[in-house]
């Protein structure tokens, strides 16, 4: 909890709160190698628009322009390493002081084919070519970072007509390939680039947000745009005031402290499934099937918790384990069980001014086990996620936790599936019986990811697969054998 509290250290954001709405962005980053600056263009235009309108870089494709297929993949370095990013639900500001590198700086300064390139080329991994140049980028990404989960990487790039196959084993092929010189100067170029300020409010901590923010309560927080960038490229929404929280710092970190998890609200999906892979390995592989590379890549825990998606699968996940959520208002904190953040349909316990600061959980749950069921295995929202918890000893049940995405205009808790497990013992007829109950606390919706006789239905299976799961009979969906 230490690490959310305000600490009026000596930073302070160099612009002034008030004035920020109505300054004029100014920001600055480096294109392919190169300085380039950017002045008087709206905060919330998209890094593809730009490019593709603005530069003539038309290597980078819009296809679904929502950040699904992969299309406009771009690389994109900090101090923290390199990345892919979609740029169709990249805003500009979110660019500020880093490196951007497009499919046409993935070929070296003389047209020298990337290794990832050759390789598409002899392993006939292209045929109509427009799904190719995101393909090479997160190729070339993934080749960068040593990353050989070639399916995993490229799970966010949808390709029509080639097949996955011939992609994946050029993605295997390059894999030995040194990794080439011009793809390795990012990193030093942005240490020593002197961006100057955004002439956005990008505010460099939390006690600099919490100034601001509890003075434009109307502004909108955007952390990874994963969300709020759909806003601009499909509702074509005007945002205004906006604040940008990628350059608050200690809003980044995750600690372990008194065998609890501190996650700031800036942690990435990609960052916080790092942190629990080990730990809580369920978690860890349900963060693997949070939508792809890309958007894990750019997405916050914050966001997925403040947009109160009843489909949302980082808060499933995060109540089963007892997970506390910490707000600021100014430099007031407070803190709650996540669940009670949940009050309806898109409507939260958030007063205006007041942001999501960080949230704990304990950092071990031997017995947490999280299973999303969507109509794709990768990159696709979930239909139903249902999460359990439950401690048994000495053959009886001692608590009990349950917590459902999809079934409800919340994410919320089985408390009739969970008092019916209580006090009993750990027996498949107590199973049946906490599985009829749950249909008391739930109405789930039928829309186009499932009906509602599907989803009451799976959430009940769902609760005996955790029985048998824990007794070590292999469910997962993807180890059965005919
Ligand atoms: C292609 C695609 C696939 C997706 N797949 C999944 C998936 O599989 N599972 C899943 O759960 N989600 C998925 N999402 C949804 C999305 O990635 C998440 O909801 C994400 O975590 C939002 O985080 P963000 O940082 O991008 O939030 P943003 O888009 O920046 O913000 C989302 C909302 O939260 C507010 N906000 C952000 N940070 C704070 C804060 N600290 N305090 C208060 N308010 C804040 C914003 O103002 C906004 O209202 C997907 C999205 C896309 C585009
Ligand atoms: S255009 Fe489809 S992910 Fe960006
Ligand atoms: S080569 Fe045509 S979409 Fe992939």
């Amino acid at each position: 909890m230490g690490r959310f509290t305000p600490h009026r250290a000596t930073t302070q954001n160099a612009l002034n709160g008030e004035t920020a709405a109505g300054l004029r962005m100014s920001i600055a980053f480096l294109l392919n190698g190169t300085p380039v600056r950017i002045e008087g263009e709206a905060p919330t235009r998209t890094l593809l628009d730009w490019l593709r309108e603005a530069r003539g870089l038309t290597g980078t494709k819009e296809g679904c322009n929502e950040g699904d297929c992969g299309a406009c993949t771009v690389m994109v370095t900090d101090g923290s390493g390199s990345k892919a990013l979609n740029a169709c639900i990249l805003f500009l500001p979110q660019l500020h002081g880093k490196a951007v590198r497009t499919v046409e700086g993935i070929s070296g300064p003389k047209g020298e084919m990337h290794p990832v390139q050759a390789a598409m080329v002899s392993h006939h991994g292209s045929q109509c070519g427009f799904c190719t140049p995101g393909f090479v980028v997160s190729m070339a990404v993934a080749h960068l970072n040593s990353a050989r989960d070639h399916d995993d990487q490229l799970a966010g790039n949808l390709c029509r007509c080639t097949g996955y196959a011939p992609i994946v084993r050029a993605a295997e092929a390059a894999a030995s390939e040194a990794v080439p010189e011009w793809m390795t100067t990012d990193r030093a170029a942005v240490a020593s680039f002197a961006a100057g300020e955004p002439g956005v409010f990008q505010p460099s901590d939390s006690d600099a947000l919490a100034d601001w923010y509890v003075k434009h309560p109307e502004a909108v927080l955007v952390a990874g745009a994963t969300d709020v960038g759909l806003w601009v490229t499909k509702q074509l929404r005007d945002l205004r005031p906006v604040a940008f929280l990628n350059g608050v710092e200690d809003l980044k970190g995750i600690e372990v402290q008194g065998g609890q998890l501190h996650v700031g609200a800036c942690v990435t999906i990609s960052a916080l499934r790092e942190a629990v892979a080990e730990r809580l390995p369920s978690f860890g592989e349900l963060l693997r099937r949070y939508a792809s590379v890309q958007v894990r890549n750019a997405a916050t825990i914050g966001g997925n918790i403040a947009n109160g998606s009843p489909i949302g699968d980082g808060p499933p996940a995060l109540i089963a384990l007892g997970a506390t959520l910490h707000l600021r208002r100014g430099d007031e904190m407070r803190s709650m069980p996540l669940e009670d953040f949940f009050l309806e349909y898109r409507k939260q316990d958030r007063k205006p001014g007041e942001f999501v600061a960080g949230v704990s959980f304990p950092e071990r749950a031997d017995a947490l086990r999280c299973y999303k069921i969507s109509k794709r295995f990768d990159q696709d929202i979930s239909a139903v996620c249902g999460c359990f918890n439950v401690t048994v000893e000495g053959g009886v049940v001692t608590s009990a936790r349950i917590a459902f995405g999809g079934m409800a205009g919340v994410p919320k808790r089985s408390s009739s599936a969970e008092a019916a497990l209580v006090g009993k013992a750990w027996t498949e007829a107590t199973v049946e019986a906490a599985a009829e109950a749950m249909a008391g606390d739930f109405a789930p919706l039928s829309d186009m990811r499932a009906s509602a006789a599907y989803r009451m239905l799976t959430a009940q299976n769902l609760l005996r697969r955790y029985f048998h799961d824990l007794s070590g009979v292999p469910v997962s969906v993807l180890e059965v054998t005919p």
